[in-house]
């Protein structure tokens, strides 16, 4: 719902740096489009020391704007008219368990805002040497916490979206280590950018279904396996890919790993496992 008036444009632009009010599909923000020079101020310049992660569609920089703490992403793409569209139709879906995406920038390159989730990412949680593992009850916390992000952008948002990206590295932790699904929507985003990101943006191998790797055939399944394996990230602490032995590089999907331990009759079946 815009309310419309100039002072409530006014608030509403506040508004959407603070907690998402009322309930999910409800909302009387207004999209934020930010100016350069306020990312640029908000991150020291975009500095190194700024910088917080690195992954496929660019560099993400911690960032304090407005009073609030933000994350910004700095795309390797320019912002097309349906890409901006897109984006303003993403900052009106709210949910408890998706990071929230602020407002965004078009001069120079395109930049993304999004709030800042304090914990950083479940993989890097996962996998870190230093720190107590994640206990149990909390696992089971981050996987319903996922599932209901997923289940909210596939069956109650117009339109629906399939997320294409499901991996830990997406899966964000808060200050209490409850879980926000990242990064929805961009692979959509995407098709209106250039080729070249389009095909590196499809998604991660290891999370792709043998349907998907093979013929590109997308729906909300796809999520539903990369889920499948960030559910077996979650229980066992390994990567979605894995060597095969210590003194070989080759590598195998987790998926393929559980079925050659679990059901080795299976692995005799005419299906190739490396697509796993
Ligand atoms: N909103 C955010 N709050 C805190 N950290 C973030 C946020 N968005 C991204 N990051 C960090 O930056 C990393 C890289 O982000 P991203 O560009 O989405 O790459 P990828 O998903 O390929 O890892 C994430 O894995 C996460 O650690
Ligand atoms: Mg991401």
């Amino acid at each position: 719902m815009n309310l419309g008036s100039e002072s409530t444009q006014k608030n509403s632009e506040k508004s959407a740096l603070v907690a998402s009010p009322g309930p999910p599909g409800i909302t009387v923000e207004k999209s934020v489009e930010f100016s350069y020079d306020e990312l640029a101020n908000a991150t020291d310049e975009f500095s190194m020391a700024n910088k917080i992660g690195q992954g496929g569609f660019g560099s993400v920089y911690y960032a304090e704007i407005r009073g609030e703490k933000a994350a910004i992403k700095k795309m390797e793409m320019q912002a097309s008219k349906e890409f901006v569209a897109e984006l303003k139709v993403l900052t009106h879906v709210h949910h408890l368990n998706l990071v929230r995406l602020i407002g965004y920038c078009t001069e120079g390159s395109l930049f993304v805002v999004y709030e800042f989730v304090e914990n950083g990412n479940l993989s890097h949680h996962l996998r870190s040497s230093g720190g107590d593992p994640i206990p149990w009850p909390t696992r089971v916390q981050i996987a319903l916490d996922s599932a209901r992000g997923l289940e909210y952008i596939h069956e109650h948002t117009v339109p629906v979206y399939i997320h294409r990206d499901i991996k830990s590295a997406n899966i964000l932790l808060d200050k209490n280590f409850r879980a926000k699904v990242a990064d929805f929507g961009l692979t959509k985003l995407s098709e209106y950018g250039n080729s070249t990101l389009q095909t590196r943006l499809v998604g991660t191998f290891g999370y792709m279904p043998p349907e998907y790797a093979q013929y590109g055939d997308v729906s909300s399944k796809v999520d539903v396996y990369a889920f499948g394996v960030v559910l077996y990230e979650l229980i066992s602490a390994k990567e979605a890919i894995v060597k095969i032995s210590e003194d070989t590089t080759e590598t195998i999907g987790l998926v393929a790993l559980v079925v050659i331990t679990c059901f080795p009759f299976l692995s005799i079946l005419p299906f190739n496992l490396k697509l796993l």
